[in-house]
Parts: structure tokens; C-alpha cells; sequence
């Protein structure tokens, strides 16, 4: 990736931002990437991410940490792991998981040190996991098995079956395809390598092609269903690919698979079980501004809102948005759509529920961050005939440095025949969830302030349209803040 000078972060302008979203977590400022250990501990929500404190672009790794009662709003916590000048995570503490024992919490992460990247290992010092002590004896894999042929080696999914824990790590084997090395240890210290947990395909035509290589893999359980989500680093877009299938001695057999998300900006998600026995997913949502716009604007990066996924009888791995973002909605919007299809509600920071006829013939949705004379405009839309929802962003801003795709995905109408599209807009990020089953989102960036509106596509195809405005999930003085001291507050709602 292209590198630049920092010029340093001017935390008014952050907040003056118009595409700096409002009700999605990111972090203070700087680069964010992906989410890593992920748990519900004590009661509330720990997200940590792959975090630059020093600049908007992707280098210098540290844990960033932040916490939730709600998984909706957000308090920043202090740093959570930095590289060490000595130790074997000196060049970046790269991604990894979490878990949560009975009185104390493990991490695991990928130390960088040179030209190695290996599993590390740290543990809380106090319970609210504000200080955490790294093991002397990082890194607890000293290399990756010797007789593989290996494209790379790093971050983790770790499981426990009986007393026993196992790991996977991200991995390709050259020639063959991306895949997750299975590890095993009486005590997630002393590993011992098994095998590949399953091997991707290199066949090119196949869509749902995995790169040669799977970054973050998260592997778990939904009920009986064995569950793997994997991303793909050189795949083109770099998808994000579910399997799920039969699961044997640490062996995933592949009877069913997908797109985690339909969008080109979507990586590296990473999920977690609550207490109340939900699996909850966050994603990475890159930028698609360049590196320049990127450092000028002192920020990059943003997190999706809480998914919450299932598995359907046919294998089908789901998602829908976490119900508790309802509680971020502050205003119902009564809307009223002219014979042209234009809506008399405007905003950035909007949630959309619109239902339409499948049954109809032309396509329809909706067209968003729409000006009037539609030169920027975010259009999605539903096409009954090949049954798929298009999220087409290539119009979505004038700006010639930033580019927009059209993103497809296949979904079936819903038994009565309906489609429905709930639409997070919150400035620079787009969600859209099919009937609480897909979804399919992007970053955009309109240029002109009144790139606001609503327009109705395919009008005659409109059963109900609601709006409501949603607030934000940080607190004013937390939304732009560097936030490395423990001093913050305990409750912002
Ligand atoms: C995925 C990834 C991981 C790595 C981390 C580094 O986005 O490349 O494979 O651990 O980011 O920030």
C-alpha cells in the first residue's frame, strides 16, 4: 500500500467530518482494521481491533480496545496490546481471538517480528481488562510446520472440545488453496499440529474462489451446525466466504457455502456467542477513498453494526441486524413519496425499512444520498426476474478519486411474495439487510450537501415505507477523543 506523511490528527475537524459515520464504532481516530477478540465477559460487550494510534494508514498494529453494555453504544478503552521493542511482536500485534476461562481471559495474536508472524499469548491483570501481561514464553507456536508449503501463517479461531483446546490459523498451501491449520494443547501453551480443518479451491471460475490464501478465520458452532467464515486476501473482490457442512475429528467436510456479504468493502469479521446463546459477527468495512484522502481526513476504517447470524436447515449461513439497534432509532418519520417517487425525508444518519412486491416485474428499491438532479445517487435495488439485490455505488459520489461498483447478491422473495430492504445509512457506510437473511453493504462518499434524499425506484411496487432517525453511539466527548488513559467515563447513555 502507498505510505504518506502524516500531518497528525486535528480532532475537530474528525468530528466535522461528513463522512465520519455517527452510530457505527470506529476507532478514536487513525487506521482501524479488523475486529479481534471478541467476548462477552462480566455482562458486556469487549471489542479490540487492529489500531494505529499514529496515523490513518495501515502499519504499526496495536490492539485498540473499547466495551459495551448494549452492543450498541460504545465507550473507548485504553489500549490493549502494543507491539514490544524486545519481544516477538516488536513489527505489529496482528490480529487474533479471545477467550473468556472462569476467572480470566486469554488472548491470542499473531506476534510480528520480522519477516515471522506467530501465535502469542496474553491474560487480563484486573477484571474490567484495562492491563494485560504478555506470556514470557511468546511465541507459543515457535514456526509453522515445517513440511508445509505455506503463503502465510497468522490469526486465530480458538475451540474447546471436552478439556482439550484447538486452534485454527489462517494459512493457503501453495498451489492448492487457502485453509485453516488445526492445532491442538492440553492448556493452549504447548500446541501440537493435526491438519488442515479444510482446503479451499484455486479453480478461478469457481465465484466463490477463496484466494490463495484465508486471513481471520472464525470457526464455531450455531446449534449442531459447524460453522467456518474465512476472508480471502487475494480473492478479487476479497471475498469473505462461509462454509459449513460435517464436522469430524477436527475435519470440516464442505457440503454448503456463500458470501458472508455481498459488498466490496466488507472484511475480516470476526464473531462471538453472548450469554444469551446468540452469535454475534462485527466486520471490518474498508475505505474506498484513497490512501491521501484517507490521511487528510486523519481517520480510516469503521466497523459493521452487531450481526446476528444463523444457520438455516439447508445450511445456509444468515444474518440479520442485532435488534438491539433499535435503541439507537431517537425519531419515527412519518414519509410521504410523490407521484415521482421522491420522499419528502432527507438525512445521512437514517435507517430505511421499505417492502415491495416481488411479484412485479421492473425492479425496485430505493435510490439514497440521492441529489436532486440524481447525479450522485446510491441506488438499490431488487430484480425479480434473476432474483437478485444490486447495490450499485457507482454513482454514489462525483468525486473522481473515488470509485463505486455495482454489488450483486441472489435472494428469493419471502413466502408472501415480499422483499424487504432495511437500509442503515450513516454517512460514509451503507447496510442493507434482505428479509433479515443477507446483506450486502459499501462505503460512499457523496460530494454535494444535498446529496440527501430518498427517491422511490419502481413506485407501483411499494407496499410500506418507514424512516426513523438514529443517534449515536458514542457520547460527543468520546466520539473524538484519543483515549490511551484509564480515566473515562463508566456510563454515557
Ligand atoms: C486482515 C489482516 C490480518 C492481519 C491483520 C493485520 O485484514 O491482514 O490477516 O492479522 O489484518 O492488521
Amino acid at each position: 500500500m502507498q505510505k504518506l506523511d502524516t500531518p497528525g490528527v486535528d480532532l475537530a475537524s474528525l468530528s466535522a467530518d461528513r463522512h465520519r459515520p455517527s452510530y457505527h464504532f470506529l476507532s478514536p481516530d487513525n487506521w482501524m482494521n479488523d475486529p479481534n477478540g471478541l467476548l462477552h465477559w462480566r455482562g458486556r460487550c469487549h471489542l479490540f481491533y487492529q489500531y494505529n494510534p499514529s496515523s490513518p494508514q495501515s502499519e504499526d498494529k496495536h490492539w485498540g480496545h473499547a466495551v459495551s453494555d448494549d452492543l450498541v453504544h460504545w465507550e473507548h478503552l485504553p489500549i490493549a496490546l502494543a507491539p514490544d521493542p524486545d519481544g516477538p511482536d516488536t513489527d505489529g500485534v496482528f490480529s487474533g481471538c479471545a477467550v473468556g476461562l472462569h476467572d480470566h481471559v486469554v488472548l491470542m495474536y499473531t506476534g510480528v517480528r520480522g519477516p515471522h508472524q506467530l501465535p502469542c499469548i496474553a491474560t487480563n491483570d484486573d477484571p474490567e481488562l484495562l492491563a494485560w501481561t504478555k506470556y514470557a514464553g511468546n511465541p507459543v507456536i515457535t514456526a509453522p510446520p515445517a513440511d508445509l508449503d505455506l503463503v502465510f501463517f497468522r490469526d486465530h479461531t480458538l475451540w474447546q472440545e471436552g478439556d482439550t483446546w484447538y486452534m485454527g490459523i489462517g494459512s493457503g498451501l501453495r498451489g492448492q488453496g487457502g485453509t485453516v491449520l488445526v492445532f491442538r494443547s492440553p492448556d493452549l501453551h504447548d500446541w501440537t499440529y493435526l491438519h488442515p480443518l479444510c482446503i479451499g479451491d484455486l479453480d478461478r471460475t469457481n465465484p466463490l474462489w477463496g484466494g490463495t490464501g484465508w486471513e481471520c478465520p472464525d470457526f464455531f458452532a450455531i446449534s449442531n451446525d459447524r460453522v467456518l467464515i474465512v476472508s480471502g486476501h487475494d480473492a478479487h473482490p476479497r471475498n469473505v466466504l462461509w462454509f459449513t457442512g460435517g464436522y469430524q475429528d477436527q475435519r470440516l467436510t464442505v457440503h454448503n457455502t456463500g458470501l458472508v456479504d455481498g459488498g466490496p468493502s466488507f472484511y475480516a469479521p470476526q464473531s462471538y456467542t453472548d450469554d444469551a446463546g446468540r452469535r454475534v459477527m462485527f466486520g471490518w468495512m474498508r475505505e474506498r477513498r484513497t490512501v491521501a484522502q484517507q490521511v487528510a481526513a486523519g481517520w480510516s476504517g469503521v466497523m459493521t453494526l452487531p450481526r446476528i447470524l444463523s444457520v438455516l436447515s439447508d445450511g445456509s449461513l444468515v444474518s440479520a441486524p442485532a435488534p438491539e439497534i433499535a435503541q439507537l432509532r431517537t425519531r419515527h418519520r412519518t414519509a410521504v413519496v410523490d407521484a415521482s417517487g421522491l420522499v419528502d425525508i432527507r438525512g445521512d444518519t437514517l435507517e430505511l425499512l421499505a417492502t415491495f412486491d416481488a411479484r412485479a416485474t421492473e425492479p425496485a428499491g430505493l435510490s439514497v444520498r440521492t441529489s436532486l438532479d440524481g447525479k450522485e445517487a446510491t441506488v438499490v435495488t431488487y430484480t425479480p426476474a434473476t432474483q437478485t439485490v444490486t447495490l450499485d455505488t457507482r454513482a454514489s459520489s462525483i468525486d473522481p478519486d473515488v470509485s463505486g461498483v455495482a454489488s450483486r447478491i441472489s435472494i428469493p422473495p419471502a413466502a408472501d411474495g415480499s422483499i424487504r430492504l432495511r437500509v442503515f445509512l450513516d454517512r460514509s457506510v451503507i447496510e442493507v439487510f434482505v428479509n433479515d437473511r443477507i446483506c450486502i453493504s459499501d462505503r460512499i462518499y457523496p460530494v454535494r450537501e444535498e446529496s440527501d434524499r430518498i427517491r422511490v425506484v419502481g413506485l407501483a411496487a411499494l407496499s410500506t415505507l418507514e424512516v426513523w432517525d438514529i443517534g449515536p453511539c458514542f457520547l460527543p466527548s468520546e466520539a473524538g477523543r484519543q483515549s490511551l488513559s484509564v480515566d473515562h467515563p463508566q456510563d454515557h447513555r
